[in-house]
C-alpha cells in the first residue's frame, strides 16, 4: 500500500488526518461513515493509453491500496467496495479470469497492512460461485483480520443486491424464522451487514446504481465523481468526506433532531454492524 497517496501526486501528498470540519452526519452508532464506491473506468483508463483492460484492472487494484489506506487514516467506519457484480460475469472469460486472479493475489497481499491499520476485511457476495483458490484466500484473509477495529473494508464479489433482497424475502416466504435468525448471525447472511450508507461514490462520471446496497442506500447520500477509477485515491476520499459533509440529511424529518437516532431506533436490520 502507498504511504499517504493521492492517486494524482502520490509522492506530493501531505499526511492525511481527520480534518476538524468534518462534521458529518452519520447513521452509524459510531459516528464513523459508512463509504461505499462504485469503482467504474478502469476499462477506459487502459482504452486512453493503448493498454489492455486488464492493465486498467491491476492499476484499479493499486487505487483500491491508496483508498482503503485513505479511508481508514479518515476516520471512516465501514468502506464497501463494488470489485464485482453478478452480471460481471458476462465479461469476456479472460477478462473475469484476469479479474478472480487479482482479487485472490490483492486478499493474501493486504492480510499484513490490513492489520497495521486496524483493517477488518470481509466479502459479501455469493462466494461459493467463486474458483477455489479465490474463496480459499477469502477464508484467509477474513480470518487474519477478523480482529481489526479501526475500519472493515467490505469486497463486494460477485454481488448483487436483487439477488441478496429476494433471498431475504425467500426465506421469510418459505416460514423459515430460524433459518432467517441463523442467516442474520452470519457473515454471509441475506441482508449481511446491512448498516445504512452514508456515502455512495461512483467514479468515472456514470451515474448508475447498478445493482449496489439498493437497500442499504435507501437514505445514502450520492457523489458522481467524473474521475476514472484508477486515477482515485485518498485526497478523493477526503473530498468525497468533505462532500458528506456539506450536505444537510433529514431522513425524512425536518433535520431537527441529531442525525441517526431516528432512524437507527426504528430501522429492524439495524443489527450493530459498523
Ligand atoms: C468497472 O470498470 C470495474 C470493475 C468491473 C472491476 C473493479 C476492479 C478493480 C477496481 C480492481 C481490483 C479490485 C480489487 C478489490 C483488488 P470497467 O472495467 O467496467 O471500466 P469501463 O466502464 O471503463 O470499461
Amino acid at each position: 500500500m502507498l504511504p499517504e497517496a493521492s492517486a494524482r501526486k502520490p509522492e506530493d501528498s501531505p499526511p492525511f488526518s481527520l480534518p476538524s470540519n468534518l462534521a458529518i452526519q452519520s447513521t452509524s452508532r459510531t459516528k464513523s461513515p459508512h463509504l461505499a464506491l462504485i469503482m467504474d473506468g478502469n476499462g477506459r483508463w487502459a482504452a486512453r493509453r493503448g493498454l489492455p483492460r486488464s492493465e486498467g484492472h491491476r492499476q484499479g487494484a493499486k487505487a483500491v491500496r491508496r483508498v482503503v489506506e485513505g479511508a481508514a487514516r479518515l476516520g471512516v467506519g465501514t468502506l464497501t467496495l463494488y470489485a464485482f457484480s453478478s452480471d460481471n460475469w458476462r465479461r469476456p472469460q479472460a477478462e473475469v479470469e484476469a479479474l478472480m486472479a487479482l482479487f485472490r493475489r490483492f486478499l493474501i497481499q493486504e492480510i499484513p497492512i490490513c492489520l497495521r491499520h486496524g483493517v477488518q476485511v470481509r466479502v459479501i457476495g455469493h462466494r461459493h460461485r467463486l474458483r477455489e483458490d479465490v474463496s480459499d484466500a477469502i477464508e484467509r484473509c477474513e480470518a487474519a483480520t477478523a480482529g481489526g477495529q479501526r475500519m472493515t473494508l467490505r469486497l463486494a464479489v460477485d454481488y448483487s443486491s436483487r439477488a441478496q433482497l429476494a433471498k431475504a424475502a425467500r426465506l421469510v416466504v418459505d416460514g423459515c424464522p430460524e433459518e432467517m435468525e441463523r442467516a442474520l448471525g452470519r457473515v454471509n447472511h441475506p441482508l449481511e451487514c446491512a448498516s445504512p450508507v452514508d456515502l455512495l461514490v461512483r467514479t468515472s462520471g456514470e451515474k448508475r446504481l447498478s445493482d449496489f446496497l439498493l437497500w442499504e442506500c435507501a437514505y445514502a447520500e450520492l457523489h458522481f465523481v467524473d474521475t476514472l477509477w484508477p486515477d482515485f485515491g485518498a485526497a478523493d476520499v477526503e473530498e468525497a468526506l468533505l462532500e458528506l459533509s456539506r450536505r444537510q440529511r433529514r431522513f425524512g424529518g425536518l433535520g431537527e433532531q441529531p442525525a441517526g437516532t431516528p432512524a437507527d431506533s426504528r430501522d429492524p436490520i439495524r443489527t450493530g454492524v459498523r
